[in-house]
């Protein structure tokens, strides 16, 4: 069977940016032969590599290759090409955009919402698990809503992937391990902060964060400054405003453990049954958690 033709950028209609990191801009670009849309990751080759970050661009490109197969709850990336200057990933354009600004235009979630997210997200973060990667990012503005309003994360750039059980072991045992990484600070975890190694838990804690968020429409750590943010992280110093829900604040509490390997979810293999079977769920069929309900 003949490979199918390298596709290059003149095979695309490059639309507005539709989002923008340190190191790369995301376009809208439809494809001249299909029509179909794209969201094309265009990276500078220059950039990269004054900034040492070609690691984190393979990393990326590997970790969407592993992810891709199961396409549903991630971006999907249909191919990658080059020229001279930069570097170009063709992914899934997510047509309803990242969560924050509907979270924002909304103040919160409902607590409808807000379980089906979760549960969504939990089901996202059990796939990542089986495949041995961590996101090590996740945040609102890294999950968006495809067409029907199913969530896709996005930006594996920080990601780490434990690439065989005695990798996974030794990463486990070697927790003092120096870590220069950290993610964006409000849903950064204390392990990450104290220059130990990621774990699976490390995404659970951000889960947390982004419960909380949410329900209430702020991120649970606030403040200042990014050092301020940090210290009120380890210290695990932050309230539930009233009216929080009742069952959403005893799930919350349960993620956010200082302690890696006390969170709820944190000692379980796939799936994350300790999670699923907490009361917040209750009325989640997890077999077929059914069609999104509406963002107001
Ligand atoms: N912003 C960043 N990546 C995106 C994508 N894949 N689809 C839609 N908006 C995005």
């Amino acid at each position: 069977m003949t490979p199918p033709p390298k596709r290059s950028a003149s095979d695309f209609v490059f639309g507005k940016v539709i989002g923008e990191g340190s190191f790369s801009t995301v376009y809208l670009a439809k494809d001249i032969h299909t029509s179909k849309e794209f969201a094309i990751k265009v990276l500078e080759k220059r950039h990269i590599i004054r900034e040492k970050k070609m690691e984190y661009v393979s990393r990326e490109k590997k970790v969407l290759q592993i992810l891709s197969p199961c396409a549903s709850h991630f971006v999907r990336l249909y191919c990658t090409f080059q020229d001279p200057e930069r570097l170009y990933f063709v992914l899934t354009y997510a047509k309803n955009g990242e969560l924050l600004p509907h979270l924002n235009k909304n103040g919160s979630f409902t607590i409808e919402c807000t379980k089906y997210y979760t549960a969504e997200l939990v089901l996202a973060l059990e796939v990542l698990n089986s495949k041995g990667i961590i996101h090590r990012d996740l945040k609102p503005e890294n999950i968006l809503f495809d067409e029907n309003w199913h969530i896709l994360i996005t930006d594996f750039g920080s990601a780490k992937i434990l690439s065989s059980n005695e990798d996974r072991n030794e990463d486990e045992n070697n927790k003092r391990r120096k870590n220069s990484f950290v993610g964006t600070a409000q849903y950064v975890s204390p392990e990450l902060l104290k220059d130990t190694e990621a774990v699976f838990a490390s995404d659970l804690w951000a889960l947390g964060c982004i419960i909380y968020q949410m329900v209430s429409g702020l991120p649970p750590f606030r403040a200042g400054s990014e050092y301020l943010i940090f210290q009120k992280i380890l210290k695990l110093e932050y309230e539930f405003p009233e009216g929080f829900d009742q069952t959403a604040k005893d799930l919350v509490e349960k993620l956010l453990v200082l302690s890696p390997s006390k969170r709820l979810g944190a000692t379980d293999s796939q799936p994350y049954t300790s999670i699923r079977q907490h009361e917040f769920f209750s009325d989640i069929d997890w077999d077929n958690i059914g069609p999104p309900p509406r963002i107001i």
